[in-house]
């Protein structure tokens, strides 16, 4: 199939995939309000066309948490990520690597953290969940930092997992999911080969790491939510913050106040994020509570923001509400799930090509120079 977009690129992830991976990736919380409003408010977001403003020599580079990067874009953490492709985590950062943005790795990846770092030409970034089992930990960010990660995302939107719907439908939850699950693998033989046969081993590698045997995938939902601590406080990101070298961004940040706590408590970094719409239905818009945030914050800390973009445009778009730099997380995940890594190098060219567009037609060179000035009103 013919691939122009970030949504052609869905298009092949569901032809591919078994339907309960998709729709694991593609799905959100409850009825999906918050999922639609994320991308349908970016889309709302009007720019100024500038012209005849020299737009030759146009640099999408630009420094965020101490990092240069090639453009404003990191991916975001994606829980079983090498269940898309095979040891997808590592195609993954592989491309992230070639094309000089950060590959973020999730708590709940197929490929440990080692795998990934050794496989990476530049620093990963590592996302933390924090399980029941505190000493999960200390385990992982001193496998994290040993193996050479830079920076840290600390995820504090899921204290619990939000209600979704589509998983129980589809057999990535519910009633006889297993046998459902190898169903629909038998109806995908080019996944089942590739990814089902030879991206073994399956499992969640970091928390197999710690333990020292492998965790079963079978229940991975209820595995979420009968493991992850929802008796996480600021109090204990303090322990975190004096142990971690690097830089520490909070992400899943959606209101102001807490924006705030976060420039107290020290944090280099936020992620305004509503998790892609998965968790709490009915909350705003990554795009709607972003201009707040900066307004409070802005200059303190590094402002990254996802959720509900899917094109260089909705880039720009994000960077004149305020954003520093943006981070993908569907959007990457299709490109992986429909071409590997060779799939994710060409949707952050895409993404690059996209936002040079964006940049040159509202008049701006740099990155420094994408505001809210480039908005209507
Ligand atoms: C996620 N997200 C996520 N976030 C995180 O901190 N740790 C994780 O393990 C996961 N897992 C995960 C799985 C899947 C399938 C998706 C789609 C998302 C949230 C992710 O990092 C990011 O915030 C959203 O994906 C952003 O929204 P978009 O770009 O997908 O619209
Ligand atoms: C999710 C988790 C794993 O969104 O963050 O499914």
């Amino acid at each position: 199939m013919i691939i122009s977009s970030i949504s052609d690129y869905r298009e092949a992830a569901r032809r591919r995939l078994p339907p309960f991976l998709y729709h694991y990736i593609d799905g959100g919380a409850y009825a999906e309000y918050t999922l639609g409003r994320n991308v349908a408010d970016l889309s709302q977001i009007a720019l100024r066309q500038r012209i005849l403003r020299n737009v030759e020599a146009l640099s999408l580079e630009t420094t965020v948490l101490g990092q240069k990067l090639a453009m404003p874009l990191a991916l975001s953490p994606v829980g079983l990520t090498g269940m898309y492709a095979r040891r997808g985590e590592v195609q993954a950062a592989s491309a992230a690597a070639s094309r000089g943005v950060p590959f973020t790795l999730s708590t709940v990846s197929v490929c440990p953290i080692a795998e990934v770092q050794a496989a990476s030409a530049a620093p990963i970034w590592f996302q933390l969940y924090v399980l029941k089992d505190r000493g999960f930990m200390k385990d992982a960010l001193e496998r994290a930092q040993a193996a050479g990660v830079t920076t840290l995302v600390f995820t504090v939107d899921m204290p619990v997992p939000g209600a979704r719907y589509r998983d129980a439908h589809s057999g990535m939850s519910g009633p006889n999911a297993k046998l459902r699950q190898f169903t629909q693998a038998a109806l995908h033989p080019q996944w089942a080969w590739d990814v089902g046969v030879k991206g073994k081993p399956h499992d969640l590698g970091n928390i197999s790491a710690y333990r020292g045997s492998p965790t079963r995938l079978e229940d991975y939902i209820g595995w979420l939510g009968a493991n992850f601590d929802p008796s996480i406080g600021w109090r204990d990101l303090e322990w975190i913050r004096d142990f971690w070298k690097g830089p520490m961004v909070i992400k899943g940040i959606l209101d102001v106040e807490d924006a705030r706590d976060a420039v107290r408590f020290g944090a280099d970094g936020i992620v305004v994020s509503n998790h892609g719409g998965r968790q709490l239905d009915g909350v705003l818009s990554s795009a709607r509570a972003l201009p707040a945030i900066a307004d409070a914050v802005k200059g303190d800390l590094a402002i990254l923001a996802d959720s509900g973009l899917r094109s260089g445009l909705d880039v720009v778009r994000m960077l004149a509400l305020g954003a520093d730099c943006c981070m993908m997380g569907r959007a990457f995940i299709y490109a992986l799930a429909a071409a590997g890594e060779a799939g994710v190098a060409n949707m952050l060219d895409l993404v690059a090509k996209e936002m040079r567009v964006a940049m040159a037609l509202t008049g701006v060179k740099s990155i420094a120079e994408i505001d809210r000035s480039a908005l209507v009103d």
